[in-house]
């Protein structure tokens, strides 16, 4: 089992490349089952969940070929990992159970097995640390475009001749559910409207990906996109746009720390909700069109308040890491978490480091303290681990973080790149 150990104190100072977006890049990886050639992805980070949803997609049959170093698209060879998907060779549509508990994207392969080969078998993905996380409106989205689906013995059962455009509408604005019903109409016969679709920036950059196959979608972004089935979707390559998440995370840990870096290769305009409320803390930030520079150097953050709300509004995501700005801010904050119902996990690790932490149902009141202690603590999901690197980047002594299984899903060398901007931080194999 390995550990993180971080010693805090260190203000951080320089740059720091942002990876491609693990959000974007598995729906986009289950999208290739689509076409009828192979689809050459750019820009693909290396997490553990990128692995899995390739092993997934090579269970079905894919043939995968992960490409380190330099990739050609766009008509030019540029540096970054890529993945080449050539889906000809799928002969099966069931995604087994032991893939799908470890990674609940794997539903995002019912949409696309559906469309393309008229059957699909997913085991439920079942519930993680953050929620229950449901997948009734991924059902209802392929029984709209006319899919027979049943779920029993663990497994959703999906067949259909072939897929009918329809009006998708969505009582809950999900992205999963929104992912897997443009893909699906992407080669469904006549025109798809998604209705009340979620507006996230994953979803633009894979109906982008989508489109450049051949696909005919408009509104992308937007909550309602039109889609015009079409008969087939040829090979051809596509980039992931930059994590925003990722690049939150180290503008939290800049301005936590006091110190002044630049994210490069990332999106500004991805993330002006938490760009906006970094600027409420105190820090001077200054944007291009692929890079952010923070300052926030001779400064401690004040204190904010937020509720997390689907996009453009602040994304859940970031709720851990501005929990972990808080504990050390000037003042008092609220956060209200609304989009799961168990996203406050990280409380009691932080708790164990010091933090002044109250929790009133989906509302968590944080006193703000001058430091927190170093102290061993256990990650529970991807992005509480991130919080508790944070939390240990400015806790006085050492901070051990334990079961950082979960950092890698979603973080590509997080050490690595915070060892860059000068933190005392390391990998330990306990
Ligand atoms: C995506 O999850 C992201 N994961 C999550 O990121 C992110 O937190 C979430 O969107 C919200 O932005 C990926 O893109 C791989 P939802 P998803 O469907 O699609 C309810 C991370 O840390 N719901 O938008 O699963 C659901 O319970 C991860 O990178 C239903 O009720 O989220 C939640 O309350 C964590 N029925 C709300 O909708 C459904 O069928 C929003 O979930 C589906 C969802």
């Amino acid at each position: 089992m390995q550990k993180i150990v971080i010693e805090g104190g260190v203000p951080l100072h320089g740059e720091v490349q942002i990876s491609g977006a693990k959000n974007a890049v598995l729906p986009i990886l289950c999208a290739t089952l689509l076409a009828d050639g192979p689809v050459e992805i750019g820009n693909v980070p290396h997490l553990h969940d990128v692995v899995t949803t390739a092993k997934l997609l090579g269970e079905l049959g894919a043939g995968i070929t992960i490409d380190e170093g330099t990739i050609e698209f766009d008509g030019r060879r540029r540096k970054g990992s890529g993945i080449v998907v050539d889906p000809r060779s799928v002969r099966s549509h069931i995604a087994p159970y032991e893939l799908v508990k470890t990674m609940r994207a794997s539903i995002l392969v019912l949409g696309p097995l559906l469309a393309k080969y008229g059957a699909a078998e997913v085991s439920l993905p079942g519930g993680c640390a953050i929620g229950s996380r449901p997948v009734d409106l991924h059902i209802k989205a392929m029984q709209a475009l006319g899919a027979e689906v049943t779920v029993e013995h663990g497994f959703i059962k999906a067949s259909a001749a072939r897929l009918r455009g329809a009006v998708v509408r969505f009582d809950v604005v999900s992205v999963g559910a929104t992912e897997n019903a443009l893909m699906a109409a992407s080669l469904a016969a006549g025109t798809t409207v998604i209705e009340n679709a979620a507006l996230e920036p994953e979803i633009v950059d894979l109906a982008d990906c989508l489109i450049a196959l051949g696909a005919d979608i408009e509104g992308a972004g937007t909550s309602q996109i039109v889609i015009r089935g079409v008969e087939r979707l040829r090979g051809g390559t596509h980039s992931v746009l930059p994590d925003r998440i990722e690049t939150g995370t180290f503008l939290v840990a800049a301005a936590m720390t006091g110190g002044r870096i630049t994210t490069l290769k990332s999106r500004p305009d991805t993330l002006h909700a938490v760009l906006e409320l970094l600027q409420e803390t105190g820090a001077v930030i200054e944007t291009q069109d692929d890079r952010i520079t923070l300052d926030m150097r001779g400064r401690r953050p004040r204190a904010v308040s937020f509720s997390t709300a689907p996009h453009p509004a602040f994304p859940t995501d970031m709720q851990a890491q501005f929990m972990a700005m808080n504990c050390i801010a000037d003042g008092v904050g609220t956060i209200a978490e609304t989009i799961f119902e168990n996203r406050f996990m990280h409380v009691q690790e932080l708790q164990r480091l010091g933090a002044d932490i109250h929790i009133d149902g989906h509302t968590a009141t944080v006193h703000g303290i001058a430091q927190l202690s170093g102290a061993p603590v256990m990650a529970t999901d991807l992005r509480a681990s991130a919080s508790l690197v944070l939390a240990g980047l400015v806790a006085e002594g050492e901070t051990i973080i334990d079961r950082i299984y979960h950092l890698d899903r979603g973080y590509e060398n997080i050490e690595e790149k915070l060892s860059g901007l000068g933190a005392r931080i390391r990998r330990v194999s306990a």
